[in-house]
């Protein structure tokens, strides 16, 4: 097969985030794959970049995937395997014709992007095909920009962990690492912020609500947090300073 495969990943959320490769790329695919977390919803990335790239001669595929937690140590659920199972299907039948596509992913494709997964699939029907990974801004790096918190400095140790998991990892890692970055805290903030509270870090976390997109919201003080947040809000616990709290 000729056709490339390119995953790109298209930053937080500001079009002005996304790279200069990532939009030369964007320009030269007739085909644009983007994924949505809801079958009726619409694609985030794919408003990203239609932000800064005129979409009207691309051929656009959204596909579903659902938001399902994925152990690696166990099979993800079948509905999950479908979801990508179909994504690969139906990427390879562009490629099949010649046509390179790009399959968009928020922020950077090595940090939770499906589009691991995707190229997995892809590579378990068709081990020949190319594919090319562009990188972008990942969602941590804006949330360290709008905040002015640095990620890791010197000789920090740096967590990243999805706040979804058992509460003894988390705690674990809030316990031994310098920075710890938080993602997917949306439906665990009140547990989460009880942990926090208990180990004397609330103080030392702040969380960023959509950074980079028009509605970001900053919130330094989370015992006050009452409502919900968005699906978009990393939460950054740094325990040494270089901090601006
Ligand atoms: C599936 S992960 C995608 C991460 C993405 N690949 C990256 O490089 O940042 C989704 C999680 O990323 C974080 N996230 C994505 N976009 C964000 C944004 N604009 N502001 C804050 N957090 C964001 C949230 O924690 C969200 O639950």
């Amino acid at each position: 097969m000729n056709a490339t495969l390119h995953i790109v990943g298209v930053g937080p959320g500001d079009p002005d985030l996304l790279t200069r490769k990532a939009l030369r790329t964007l320009e030269g695919c007739p085909v644009i794959a983007t994924p949505k977390g809801s079958k009726n919803g619409s694609s985030t990335a794919l408003s990203i970049v239609e932000q800064a790239l005129s979409l009207d001669k691309k051929e656009i595929i959204e596909l579903y995937f659902p938001m399902k937690k994925i152990h690696l140590d166990s099979a993800p659920a079948d509905e999950v395997q479908e979801a990508w199972k179909n994504g690969a299907d139906q990427i390879l039948n562009f490629m099949e014709q010649g046509k390179d596509v790009a399959f968009l992913t928020l922020g950077d494709p090595a940090i939770y992007s499906t589009g691991y997964y995707l190229y997995e699939t892809i590579l378990s029907l068709h081990p020949e095909i190319r594919v090319e990974f562009i990188p972008g801004i990942s969602a941590m790096s804006s949330c360290s920009a709008a905040t002015s918190v640095p990620i890791c400095l010197g000789d920090d140790k740096l967590a990243v962990i999805p706040a979804t998991f058992s509460g003894e990892q988390l705690r674990q890692t809030l316990e031994s690492f310098d920075t710890i970055v938080l993602m997917k805290v949306h439906r665990v903030l009140d547990q989460l912020i009880d942990l926090l509270r208990e180990l004397g870090l609330l103080e030392k976390a702040v969380l960023v609500e959509r950074a980079g997109m028009k509605e970001e919201n900053i919130l330094t003080d989370l015992g006050s947090i009452r409502d919900q947040v968005h699906y978009f809000s990393t939460i950054i616990v740094r325990k040494r300073p270089g901090c601006r709290k």
